[in-house]
């Protein structure tokens, strides 16, 4: 059983979880707005893997006898100047993701729910993963910089990217 601050806390994340989901849909339509493609794609796939981290913590917080309630989700930001501003967003947003489930650690910690601590593992190397892969895209469109054919080779780089989600988490092929 979990304790209210440990089920409201998990809630607060699994929302902080749809709003990223909600940030990258939002950068995704604005590439397509501009033609990018390959990065609209490769924010659509995030924008999926978003939505696995909220379902999957929303799935053990109702399978440990809490509840999982959905709370409101912040707007995101509409436009970015540049390809370029979108992934530093990206990284920025990652960084803070990162300190958000450090601190939910911690209240697992402080209420001695060492279960719930041992699940938060999995998002805490998640987090690795998202902050390795957010610096290496944001290093390449610096890489290219205003040069247009070089933005065009790195769009059509990241619109290779593959993603298959987990069994019980299709939610798009
Ligand atoms: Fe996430
Ligand atoms: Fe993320």
């Amino acid at each position: 059983m979990l304790s209210k601050k440990m089920n409201d806390a998990l809630n607060n994340q699994a929302n902080r979880e749809l709003y990223s989901a909600y940030l990258y849909l939002s950068m995704s339509y604005y590439f397509e707005s501009i033609k990018m493609r390959g990065f609209a794609h490769w924010m659509r796939l995030q924008a999926g893997e978003e939505l696995v981290h909220t379902m999957k913590m929303l799935d053990y917080t109702a399978g440990k006898g809490g509840r999982a309630e959905m709370l409101a989700v912040e707007a995101p930001k509409f436009s970015w100047d540049s390809p370029q501003q979108a992934f530093q967003h990206v990284w920025d947003h990652e960084r803070a993701v990162t300190g958000l489930i450090k601190a939910l650690v911690k209240v697992a910690e402080e209420e001695s729910d060492e279960g719930t601590a041992e699940f938060l593992q999995w998002y805490v190397k998640e987090q690795v993963e998202e902050e390795e892969s957010s610096d290496n895209v944001l290093n390449k469109v610096k890489a290219a910089g205003d040069d247009r054919s070089a933005l065009e080779a790195a769009d059509r780089l990241l619109g290779e990217r593959a993603f298959k989600f987990p069994r019980g988490f299709e939610i798009f092929p």
